[in-house]
């Protein structure tokens, strides 16, 4: 069975949260409901996310019949359901019974009940519960003809706090996740360094997990926790998933949150059938929408690649969300824009949190496409109501189609953590936005760009880009090797290959020293007071903090400093190596530079736009290929701007054509097919 495609439903789903529990004493709503959701488009819905105290009121006690009408009815009226296992969060009665299901913190301190996502993953009580309860579900809900999705969970690890859970259940599961890993104390002393400062470890039981209350400069340790705690709640997430399958053959996802530092998702994403997350883009925040933009753009990016396949755009705010210091909400046209962004980047969906807004607790101000007036008459439920019509109107030619990239973007989970931890020329590196300075050129081009780890097969791509990449997992370095030996071309930058996957650094020289034609000689933060420039073709750029300087063996330089120390030093290189490229960036660059850079270097790797016409700022181009390819033109500046177009288009939601020099209003999106 091909499960990246819905096969009970195969189209573009409208729809989003539906939390009926909190109206059940309220038949007129639930009729309401469903009128106003046939009058938006909406099609599909996700049930049952927050409801283990209606299903479960009792232990052991199942009141599965209520839930059971509101899908009956749903589908009688055409609207599919995506099932959640309601394991966001847990009941009361579940949590004073069996205290051992609460999550205990970094220095100890068992959490009392609430909120979400505050479980303790080892717990074999609470996976029990979980258990027993999920495959009530799948037995009586797992071959209903309107389910067409197993939701597992809601956003795993998000808790407000971090994903982790310190109780002696967990650290004597990391201990054993430990032994199976390393075998022997001495082979883990090795890994972690313990020696240096007299940490050797004698006993499996002297090792806890990380705590500011004891240790947590082992950055062997840490790393290994990290990994610990991804894996174990991945497990958690797995025996969901096997209880649902137990009766149900019906596809899994788990809803991911943008980059969530916890949680490999890298991994993750081969526990489940169907890739979707949830997006909550902070428009209207910045000077203009174009960082924001880039930002959501490559989160669907990130999501479609990890299966290189479509995705589901699980949630999305119709209007503002309520968790930021100020929350704003859409301006007219964003809704669209930033729905149809998804649908551009390979989302099969646009679904939002939630269906009507709560009358009480914390989330009553949030966003909803029904709001306390309960009516179809506002601003935001006309706005979706246009998206649900421009995704009927795409379906046919867009649904299961995907994006392809010739072009990929390393991003490694594992890479982050090593990063983050490492005490070297500057603290709190910011791994993602590094990532998100590299995209911002393909975004501002219009060319695709996968992201991917590591450990991905990149024999596909002509051009691989690895910024940051200061940990060189095993098999990595021969990858890259080959894939430019082959003829591809490899773009990285400072701070890159310093430690190998135990983060042990590596003795002598970057493993990739000879592929770049270049050493490092040393790394450091540059100020104000040492200011320094690189000549790039003819024209100089500002740096960053980071500058290394490097020696030459073998590569072209490209550009080279200007000041300090290292004036006339080569700062932007390019090594040959086989049949492919090999480019350097030893500094921090600004983004003038990385546009330059990257527009030269996608015409030597022959990566090519979109569009061949070269668009104004803060418009872009995604396409997706399918029988046809289809065009997402979109505009993300507050005004009109003027797009040549270079050939002649369909605009498949107006449905008619359009060439030539066009004007697009601000936030518009035209979805276009070539005639
Ligand atoms: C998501 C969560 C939803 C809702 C939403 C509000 O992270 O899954 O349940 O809380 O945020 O933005």
């Amino acid at each position: 069975m091909n499960h990246t495609i819905l096969e009970k439903f195969p189209k573009l789903l409208h729809g989003g949260d539906y939390n009926p529990e909190q109206w059940l004493d309220r038949p007129d709503i639930l009729s309401e409901d469903i009128r106003l959701m046939k009058l938006a488009g909406i099609n599909n819905v996700s049930l049952g996310i927050f409801s283990w105290s209606f299903l479960e009121p009792e232990e052991g006690h199942y009141n599965l019949d209520y839930m059971a009408e509101i899908i009956d009815r749903l589908y009688e009226n055409g609207i599919y359901v995506d099932l959640a296992t309601p394991t966001g969060a847990m009941p009361n009665w579940l949590t004073k019974k069996y205290p051992e299901v609460l999550q205990t913190d970094e220095n100890g301190v068992q959490n009392l009940p609430g909120k979400r996502h505050n479980f303790c993953y080892t717990s074999p009580v609470m996976r029990e519960k979980t258990r027993k309860l999920d495959e009530a579900l799948a037995k009586h809900f797992g071959n209903h003809p309107g389910v067409i999705l197993w939701h597992i969970s809601n956003e795993y690890g998000g808790n407000f706090r971090d994903a982790s859970c310190h109780c002696d259940k967990c650290r004597r599961a990391f201990r054993r996740w430990l032994k199976k890993k390393y075998k022997t104390l001495d082979h883990l002393n090795k890994a972690w360094w313990t020696g240096f400062w007299s940490h050797t470890y004698t006993d499996w039981k002297q090792i806890h997990s990380p705590s500011p209350h004891g240790e947590d400069l082992l950055h062997g340790l840490n790393l290994d926790w990290h990994r610990f705690v991804s894996d174990q709640l991945q497990d958690f997430c797995h025996e969901e998933i096997k209880a649902v399958q137990k009766y149900s053959d019906l596809p899994t996802t788990v809803n991911m949150m943008r980059y969530f530092e916890p949680l490999d998702y890298d991994r993750w994403a081969k526990e489940v059938d169907i890739i979707s997350w949830d997006a909550y883009p902070l428009w209207h925040t910045k000077e203009d929408e174009i960082p924001i933009a880039v930002w959501a753009a490559a989160m669907h990016n990130q999501m479609r690649s990890f299966k290189k396949a479509p995705f589901l755009l699980m949630e999305s705010t119709p209007s503002m969300i309520n968790w930021q210091e100020k929350n704003m909400v859409k301006r007219p046209g964003m809704h669209y824009l930033s729905s149809m962004q998804a649908v551009a980047h390979g989302s099969n969906s646009v679904l939002y949190f939630q269906w009507r807004k709560s009358r009480g607790s914390f989330e009553k101000f949030h966003g909803a496409v029904v709001g306390h007036d309960g009516t179809e008459h506002t601003r935001v439920f006309k706005e979706v109501v246009q998206v649900g019509e421009a995704l009927k109107a795409i379906s046919n030619k867009v649904y299961n189609t995907c994006n392809v990239s010739k072009a990929a973007i390393i991003m490694d989970w594992e890479n982050w953590w090593a990063l983050k931890d490492a005490a070297g020329p500057k603290r709190n590196m910011d791994y993602v936005e590094t990532i998100l300075e590299h995209y911002r050129p393909f975004w501002e081009m219009g060319i695709e760009v996968d992201i991917v780890s590591m450990e991905m097969d990149l024999t596909e791509y002509q051009l691989v880009v690895a910024p940051l990449c200061y940990m060189y997992k095993k098999e990595y370095i021969e990858q890259i090797k080959t894939f430019v030996h082959n003829g591809g071309t490899y773009v990285t930058t400072y701070w890159s290959g310093i430690v190998d996957e135990t983060d042990l650094c590596f003795l002598g020289k970057n493993p990739l020293a000879e592929l770049l034609g270049l050493s490092v000689d040393e790394i450091d933060v540059g100020n104000e007071f040492f200011p320094n420039e690189v000549l790039y073709q003819d024209k100089k750029y500002p740096l960053g903090e980071l500058r290394e300087t490097v020696t030459i063996k073998g590569a072209d330089v490209l550009g080279a400093y200007t000041s300090d120390y290292n004036a006339k030093t080569a700062a932007v290189t390019k090594n040959t190596y086989g049949k492919g490229a090999a480019y350097y960036i030893a500094a921090e660059m600004p983004r003038e530079f990385l546009l330059d850079f990257y527009r030269e270097v996608c015409v030597q790797a022959d990566v090519k736009p979109n569009l061949s016409n070269p668009l104004p700022y803060g418009v872009t181009v995604s396409k997706r290929s399918g029988a046809t390819d289809i065009y997402f033109l979109q505009n993300y500046n507050r005004t009109k701007v003027e797009v040549d177009l270079p050939d002649h288009f369909l605009d498949l939601v107006a449905n008619k054509e359009i060439s030539g020099k066009i004007q697009m209003e601000a936030y518009q999106c035209l979805v276009m097919e070539k005639q």
